[in-house]
C-alpha cells in the first residue's frame, strides 16, 4: 500500500517559532528610506489629504521627523521640495538656497550617520509640471531632452554641495546618469553615488505624490519618457544603460505593480536593486485600512515582504516609519 502523503508542507507551519526558522525573507527598518516632503517655513507640518500619516514639513519640522525615524531605525530619507516658485526652466530646482538643499545641509550637520537621498527631478519646479523642458515643435509640445540634461545637472550640482550622500534622478530623459556623472566627477565628487531610477513606467499610482507636490503635468502625459507597462525587456535596457553610464544602484518604481520586473533586473544585474512603493500603492492600503475593509499593519507588512521577496535590496515607502513602529 503506498502512503500517502509522505510530504507534507504543513508539518513546517504548525509552530509559530519553527515558522520564523524556515522564512525565507526578512524585512528590517535599515532596509527602508522614508521619502520627505519640504516646504520652506517654518513649524509647518501640513497634511497631505490622499496620504494620512503624510505631511509637508518645513526644515526645523523635519529635523525632528528625522530624529524619531533614526530612533527607530530608520537610517535613509529620500527628500522632495515643494516650489515656492515655478517657472519654465524649473529654476528653483538648482537654486542652492531651494528647500531641498537648505534641507540638505541642516540635517548632515544634526545627523552626520543619516543617509541623505536627494531626488533629482525638475518637475516639482516646472509651471508645467513635466520633468524636463518643453519645446514646441512641429507645431506640438514636446520635451528637449538635451537641454533637460544641463537643468537636471545642474540640480545634480547643488544638492551635491549641500550635502547628499546619494543622488537618486527620477526625470527618466535619455543620458541623464552619464551627464550627472560627469559633473560630479569634474568637480571633486568621484564618490558620491547615484541611484538611478532606471525603470520608471508611466503610472497611475503615482497620484497622490503630485498632490503633495502639486507637481501633475498641466497638459499631456509622461509617457514620452516615463515607461510602458507593457514592457518589461525595455526595463533590463534601460537598468544596464544606466549602469554602463555610471548608476551605483538602480530602482524600478512602480513596486507592487512590477514584482516580475524587480525580479528580472535583480537576476540580470550586479548592483544593489531598490524598489519604490510608490504614494498611491500607500494611498490604498491606508485608505482601505481606514475603510475596515482590510487589516492595514498586516497589508503593509505583505506588501513589503513581497517586494523584499521579487529581489528588492532595499525599498523606498512611505510605511518606513509604521512599519519600524510595528516592530
Ligand atoms: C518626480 C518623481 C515622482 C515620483 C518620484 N519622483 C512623480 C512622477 O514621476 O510623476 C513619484 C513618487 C510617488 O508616487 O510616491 N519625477
Amino acid at each position: 500500500m503506498t502512503r500517502f502523503p509522505i510530504i507534507r508542507p504543513r508539518r513546517l507551519r504548525e509552530n509559530a517559532t519553527l515558522r520564523s526558522l524556515v522564512a525565507e525573507t526578512q524585512l528590517t527598518p535599515q532596509q527602508l528610506i522614508q521619502p520627505l516632503f519640504l516646504k520652506k517655513g517654518k513649524g509647518l507640518r501640513e497634511p497631505i489629504s490622499s496620504m494620512p500619516g503624510i505631511f509637508r514639513l518645513s526644515p526645523d519640522e523635519a529635523l525632528k521627523e528625522v530624529k524619531e525615524l533614526l530612533e527607530l531605525k530608520i537610517q535613509g530619507v529620500l527628500l522632495f521640495g515643494l516650489a515656492e516658485h515655478k517657472d519654465e526652466l524649473a529654476s528653483e530646482a538648482y537654486d542652492a538656497h531651494g528647500v531641498v538643499p537648505e534641507t540638505l545641509k541642516l540635517l548632515k550637520k544634526k545627523f552626520p550617520n543619516l543617509l541623505l537621498i536627494a531626488d533629482v527631478c525638475l518637475c516639482e519646479y516646472m509651471s508645467h509640471g513635466h520633468c524636463g523642458v518643453v519645446v514646441e515643435e512641429k507645431g506640438r509640445a514636446t520635451i528637449d531632452n538635451d537641454h533637460s540634461l544641463e537643468l537636471l545637472t545642474r540640480t545634480a550640482a547643488v544638492y551635491a554641495r549641500a550635502g547628499a550622500d546619494v543622488l537618486a534622478p527620477s526625470d527618466m530623459m535619455d543620458g541623464r546618469i552619464q551627464a550627472i556623472r560627469d559633473e560630479l566627477d569634474a568637480t571633486g565628487f568621484k564618490q558620491l553615488p547615484i541611484l538611478s531610477y532606471a525603470a520608471k513606467y508611466a503610472s497611475s499610482f503615482y497620484g497622490p505624490f503630485r498632490e503633495a507636490l502639486h507637481s501633475s503635468p498641466q497638459f499631456g502625459d509622461r509617457k514620452s519618457y516615463q515607461m510602458d507597462p507593457a514592457n518589461a525587456r525595455e526595463a533590463l535596457k534601460e537598468v544596464r544603460l544606466d549602469i554602463a553610464e555610471g548608476a551605483d544602484m538602480v530602482m524600478i518604481k512602480p513596486a507592487l505593480p512590477c514584482l516580475d520586473i524587480i525580479a528580472k533586473v535583480k537576476h540580470e544585474v550586479l548592483v544593489p536593486v531598490g524598489a519604490y512603493q510608490v504614494s498611491g500603492e500607500y494611498a490604498m492600503i491606508k485608505q482601505a485600512g481606514k475603510q475596515g475593509m482590510i487589516d492595514e499593519s498586516a497589508a503593509m507588512q505583505e506588501s513589503l515582504l513581497a517586494i523584499k521577496r521579487a529581489g528588492a535590496d532595499f525599498i523606498i515607502t512611505y510605511f518606513a516609519k509604521d512599519f519600524a513602529k510595528g516592530l
